[in-house]
């Protein structure tokens, strides 16, 4: 298992190229598997999580093919087969071939997810959604089974309790095939929502309101060939920025939108670090010093759940108190205890954290264990006095691209070690 060896204490200074979203990325793969015209995806970032979506898009028979920046992925002759545990165990995401499966076949049996290290993640919402549809959704033996009777869905209103990406995913992909018209209300507003709707609309779906709380979607019978550019991964931005604002240093970061990161923004800027859009992207530098800010993390336009451990190791060595409270995951939480590792004072009570800024973090051997608070690892190891190691970091190729090679360029003292 690989892991990175990093020496704190050096400013980042440079540029950053920032990729296609990973979590853009993921549920357009899906969409692919309904229609049988080919769609080629552009911009997308070389990350694993995306070669285990193409795995399980391979299983129900669909060719895939995959260049340095792009993939294409033709599902004409997809067969309905089923979505195994083992793969979709590996990657939750995997859940949202379950919206594509049914509306274009019909039936669907998908194994269960199960939860996860940041917490139970269920998938009932996803499961309401197709029964608003008119699917029949049962659960057996870790598996979801769910039919049409007529064979296609017919078109619905779907009513969101909680603005959950996934679910509002699905019930798009599942609205594009079913018979007339749907309604989808309190939708997740997330630009990866909006950039999933434009790739539909390249595909010929008819849907409006994207990117707001209400969607409107009118069913068709057949979908196009078609070709999307993702849009870029604002998490990866924000993660590079926080990067640059932990060692007082000062990166471009090519291609990243302000506009999909205000909160973020507004946080860094109250906490000291300038930060403005360029020609080319976004410029982010921090000279003074660091103050504590608080921050709650909320579905968008909120301060993004995905950043909250890299903010929090930003706060550890803030001047003062730090309140960060995660209200999308019940236990997003796991750096805590391996920043406590590197000197971080941090306590929890429930899904708060009390952060109060210390003067130096020293380096520590530390475990990562989920994508998001790994890199939150990487970001304290910047700043830490000596030699961190940082184990288990297959997580953090999940999801960013060669973020150890982007950090080394900026001036980052990281060695990757494979056994
Ligand atoms: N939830 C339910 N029932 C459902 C679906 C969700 O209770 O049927 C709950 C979840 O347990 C969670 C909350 O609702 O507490 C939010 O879940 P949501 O459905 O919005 O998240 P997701 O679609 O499972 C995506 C991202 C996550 C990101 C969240 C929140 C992808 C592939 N994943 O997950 O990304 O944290 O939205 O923004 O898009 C990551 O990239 O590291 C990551 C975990």
């Amino acid at each position: 298992m690989d892991r990175l060896i990093i020496r704190g204490g050096k400013r980042l200074e440079g540029s950053v190229q920032i990729r296609g979203a990973k979590n853009a990325v993921l549920p357009q793969i899906a969409a692919a598997l309904l229609s049988s015209a080919p769609l080629e995806i552009t911009n997308v970032p070389d990350v694993s999580d995306v070669t285990t979506m193409l795995a399980l898009l391979q299983e129900f028979g669909v060719a895939t093919q995959r260049d340095a920046r792009s993939v294409t992925i033709d599902a004409g002759k997809a067969t309905n087969a089923v979505a195994r545990y083992d793969l979709v165990r590996k990657m939750r995401a995997g859940i949202l071939v379950l919206g594509p499966l049914v509306a274009r076949f019909g039936s669907a049996r998908v194994s269960l997810p199960g939860g996860c290290a940041i917490g139970a993640r269920p998938v009932d919402l996803h499961l309401k959604v197709l029964e608003a549809l008119g699917a029949t959704v049962g659960v057996e033996g870790g598996y979801i089974n769910a039919n049409v009777s007529a064979g296609k869905l017919k078109g619905g209103r779907i009513v969101l309790p909680f603005p959950s990406m996934g679910a509002t995913e699905t019930a798009l992909m599942a609205a594009t095939l079913a018979r007339g018209e749907s309604e989808i209300l309190n939708a997740a507003r997330e630009p990866e929502i909006a950039d999933l709707a434009l790739c539909l609309v390249a595909m010929g779906a008819k849907i409006e309101g994207a990117g707001t709380q209400r969607m409107l979607v009118q069913g068709v019978d057949t979908l196009r060939p078609a070709t999307h550019h993702l849009l870029p991964d604002r998490i990866e931005a924000g993660t590079y920025a926080i990067a640059a604002a932990i060692t007082g240093g000062h990166l471009e970061l090519l291609d990243a939108r302000l506009e999909h990161l205000a909160t973020v923004g507004a946080a860094l800027e109250r906490a000291g670090v300038q930060i403005w859009p360029t020609d080319r992207g976004l410029m982010i530098s921090r000279s003074g010093r660091l103050s504590a800010v608080d921050i709650v993390t909320e579905p968008y336009p909120g301060f993004p759940t995905d950043l909250q451990a890299q903010f929090m190791a930003l706060m550890t060595i803030a001047t003062g108190a730090s309140v960060i409270r995660e209200t999308v995951f019940e236990s997003r939480f796991m750096h805590v205890p391996e920043l406590g590792r590197l000197g971080a004072n941090i306590s929890l009570q429930g899904s708060t954290a009390l952060v109060r800024g210390v003067e130096t973090l020293r380096a520590a051997e530390v475990m990562a264990t989920d994508l998001r608070a790994s890199v939150g690892l990487v970001l304290a190891a910047l700043v830490a006095e000596g030699e961190t190691t940082v184990h288990r970091i297959y997580h953090l190729d999940r999801g960013y691209e060669a973020l150890d090679r982007k950090l080394v360029q900026c001036g980052a003292d990281i060695r990757r070690v494979t056994e």
